[in-house]
């Protein structure tokens, strides 16, 4: 099984414009596959879900579907906030947090403060997330870092760059599935996701399931890791030996 799974969440408006309804219904439906889909990770011992809720880009959307999808948050923060807090879920939200509407971020703060000592699994969500602006950031606070002394730039290696991330303390995605059959990155996790196995799926995000689930995790299951190196079996190393 996959120690940390990400998730970007695609397919939404399609899914709506699918079925004659307006985008914000897709994004409503959304919302009903990611509560499946962190219940099932969480039943399935996965240790971390990082899922991409908005990204820096997405504000160049109409007005409205920003606004709705701002509210949607918050809504669903405060409904859910006791759930998450039963079932021992460590919420966190990644990105530039000051840019959203004030009430949300009230009550991302007290998510994250509820939660902060449950044991079960780390629920991450992306919002106003871009990897870019996590690798400027993180750069300027090196930066900063050297030029008052705090620390020596010949020794920033990846452990200290890494460190500076949104995802400090968490180990990088060994799995990433896209839903809605897109082949790209779109500036999601661009540092952490440099090893993990990509499972593109046409399914839509609000048809995403068990069943779908289950399918990203077989396929993964399927790979073979080499991290650069070479694939080894029993057999090779005795070949070596030999
Ligand atoms: C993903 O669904 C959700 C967000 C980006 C907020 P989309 O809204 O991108 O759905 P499509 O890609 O237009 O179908
Ligand atoms: C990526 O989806 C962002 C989220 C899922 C939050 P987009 O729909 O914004 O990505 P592009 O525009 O298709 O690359
Ligand atoms: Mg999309």
């Amino acid at each position: 099984m996959p120690t940390h799974v990400a998730i970007i969440m695609d397919g939404n408006g399609r899914w709506a414009q699918a079925r004659g309804l307006p985008r914000m219904m897709g994004h409503r439906a959304g919302v009903e596959a990611l509560k499946k889909t962190l219940r099932l990770c969480n039943d399935w011992g996965i240790k971390a879900l990082t899922a991409y809720a908005f990204s820096t880009e997405n504000w160049s959307r109409p007005g409205d579907e920003v606004s709705f999808l701002m509210t949607l948050f918050e809504r669903v923060l405060q409904k859910e906030l006791d759930s998450l807090e039963k079932e021992k879920v460590r919420i966190r939200f990644l990105g530039d947090l000051e840019a959203l509407p004030k009430r949300l971020q009230r009550l991302i703060n007290e998510a994250t403060e509820r939660t902060a000592l449950n044991k079960g699994i780390h629920f991450n969500v992306c919002t106003n997330y871009g990897g870019r602006r996590e690798l400027v950031q993180a750069a300027k606070k090196l930066a900063e870092r050297s030029a008052n002394g705090e620390i020596d730039p010949s020794l920033i290696d990846e452990h200290v760059f890494s460190a500076e991330l949104l995802t400090a303390g968490e180990v990088d995605p060994d799995l990433l599935i896209r839903t809605s059959g897109e082949n790209r990155i779109s500036n999601f996790l661009l540092w952490q996701l440099a090893y993990a196995e990509i499972h593109v799926t046409e399914v839509l995000w609000p048809d995403f399931d068990a069943a779908a689930l289950k399918q990203a995790l077989i396929d993964y299951q399927s790979r073979c890791r080499r991290f650069g190196g070479l694939k080894t079996t029993v057999s090779d190393s005795n070949e070596i030996i030999s």
